[in-house]
């Protein structure tokens, strides 16, 4: 079984498209794969200044994967600060990966002019260093990421092979796969974009945790295409193959079987606010079920560390002897 690992940042709502994209196709490969999946919590510091925002965020995401099916007795599901060993690899990292290097991260590129005159801090300059040893702890054989992370592992790659070869065999060298493609969920409002936290409108977003009704008014108003026909065409109807796509994924049939059972607008628009707010409810039920009953969510997070422990604590220690530091 390949040892599988994604991790996800405690940043604010999960909204529906994390879950028809990604979060469901991580709920089906934990019994595919030996899954971890770490909630990152230190990744999220590097751009906060507030006190309890990112516990807050980070007790929510952990409730909402546990509510969409993650089971902590198969997959292993952690919360990164939890696991001190990946503080520590953290930093051996960062002396394994140059300045030159880490300045060519597009990612720092992009999200340091972003921040224009706001602290930029060090910590997200060095990010890669911290994600290398949250993938190399574990001996993880295949990281499931999007275009944006791949420059990510990379330098993973190249920090482990450069480890490897100075200090003896330590690091397994894991390999980036494609995610499993799940649905992708345009924006209800401009269905050229994709659903996501940082969109135009409230109204465009479906939340997670969006009430029945919001669900249903905010499908009513979705924006469709300008002639009235019912087809499955993302080029020329970006609007309605959108609301196909998330009914098939709802429903498990195909957006074009689909697209042949409706002539109008409207009643696809209810059929699938509908569909989601059947598919959200279990969901819901059980996160309010978990934030409900801190001490139970506490228990699934310690359980989840204790279980990442015994993998990252061997694989921390064998770094530590093949760097010949001594032993405490
Ligand atoms: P993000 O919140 O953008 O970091 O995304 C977390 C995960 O959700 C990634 O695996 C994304 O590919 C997936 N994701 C985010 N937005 C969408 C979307 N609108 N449709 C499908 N997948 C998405
Ligand atoms: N950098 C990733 C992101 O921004 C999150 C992340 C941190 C990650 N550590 C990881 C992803 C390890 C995969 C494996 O989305």
């Amino acid at each position: 079984m390949a040892r599988v690992l994604s991790c996800i940042q405690p940043t604010g709502d999960v909204h529906l498209g994390n879950y028809l994209g990604a979060l469901r196709n991580w709920v089906a490969g934990q019994h595919e794969n030996d899954a971890f999946h770490g909630i990152v919590d230190l990744h999220a510091l590097t751009v906060i200044d507030q006190p309890g925002v990112v516990g807050k965020s980070t007790i929510e995401l952990a409730a909402m994967l546990f509510a969409v099916g993650l089971d902590p007795d198969i997959a292993t599901i952690f919360v990164q600060s939890h696991v001190t060993e990946h503080s520590q690899l953290g930093w051996i990292m960062e002396c394994q990966v140059s300045f030159g290097e880490l300045g060519r991260m597009t990612q720092f590129k992009d999200k340091s002019a972003k921040r224009e005159a706001d602290f930029l801090s060090a910590g997200l300059f060095t990010y890669p260093a911290l994600m290398a040893a949250d993938i190399l702890l574990y001996d993880t054989d295949e990281v499931p990421v999007g275009e944006d992370q791949r420059q990510h592992l990379e330098i993973t790659r190249d920090i482990a092979m450069r480890f490897n070869h100075r200090f003896g065999e330590t690091f397994v060298i894991p390999k980036a796969v494609m995610p499993k493609a799940g649905a992708r969920v345009m924006d209800l409002q401009d269905p050229t974009s994709k659903m996501s936290k940082t969109g135009d409108t409230d109204a465009g977003l479906i939340s997670m945790l969006d009430d029945p009704a919001a669900i249903v008014k905010k499908f009513k108003r979705a924006v469709t295409d300008g002639d009235s026909e019912v087809r499955f065409d993302r080029a020329t109807k970006p609007g309605v193959s959108n609301l196909l796509e998330i009914l098939a994924a709802c429903t498990g049939e195909t957006p074009e079987a689909l697209a042949a059972k409706y002539t109008q607008y409207g009643p696809l628009k209810a059929d699938t606010g509908e569909a989601v707010v059947e598919l959200l409810r279990p969901i819901q039920a059980r996160y309010h079920e978990l934030m409900a009953d801190r001490a139970e969510l506490q228990s699934l997070l310690r359980k989840g560390a204790q279980k990442a422990r015994v993998v990252a604590a061997v694989t921390l220690a064998r770094a530590q002897t093949h760097l010949g530091l001594v032993p405490a």
